[in-house]
């Protein structure tokens, strides 16, 4: 775990330098220091704020999309999708901080409320298998809109994963790339109890 990691509750209290968000449209910021910037460290993001969803536009990627094997992943735990009264199949691929893929898909049930999201699913794995420290998360349905964890899934990612890349995708290709942090504002966490 990264012992350089500070506390920030304020997230335009965070100096320009500090801030490895996405540049993309600041003026004179050249594409190699975007892509720097939006570069995974294997750092532990657990208590970052401050991120901003980065539109799919603004990411140069190269001729090789590293995210596209972690998109392969949650499209093949897909497949094993048990939504028998949705018929919405979700796959997930929670990236582990040493490389390794946790994949998990949503298991449904006939008391509906029981269903669980591919993203817990994945974690709850991963957890189990002894991961803690994460860096993403694909999310994948056979959908032309992203699909984004629900809000019970972002409560439980940002618990244990922190301020998390969720990169969301179907079956052909990526839609849309988020910061958990700003698909979760103004969290309850751990910080706010026993105070
Ligand atoms: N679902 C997920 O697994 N992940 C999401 O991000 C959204 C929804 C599942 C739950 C349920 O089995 C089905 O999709 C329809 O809501």
């Amino acid at each position: 775990m990264s012992a350089c990691l500070r506390l920030v509750r304020d997230p335009s209290a965070i100096a320009g330098a500090d801030r490895r968000a996405n540049t993309a449209g600041v003026p004179g910021t050249k594409p190699e220091e975007r892509r720097r910037g939006l570069r995974r460290t294997g750092n532990d993001r657990r208590d970052e704020h401050g991120w901003e969803a980065v539109p799919l536009n603004a990411i140069e990627d190269g001729p090789f999309s590293p995210e596209e094997g972690l998109l392969a992943a949650a499209r093949g735990a897909r497949e094993f999708a048990q939504a028998q009264y949705s018929t919405f199949k979700v796959g997930a691929a929670l990236e582990t901080a040493d490389g390794q893929i946790v994949t998990g898909c949503n298991i449904e049930n006939a008391t509906y409320g029981l269903t669980l999201c591919a993203e817990r699913v994945a974690l709850v794995k991963a957890l189990s298998e002894g991961h803690t420290v994460f860096t993403r998360i694909a999310v994948v349905a056979d959908t032309d809109a992203p699909t984004p964890p629900c809000g019970a899934c972002r409560q439980l990612l940002w618990e244990y994963c922190g301020d998390v890349e969720v990169i969301l995708g179907n079956l052909r290709a990526p839609t849309a790339r988020h910061r958990l942090a700003a698909l979760l504002p103004l969290p309850f966490d751990r910080r706010l109890l026993h105070r």
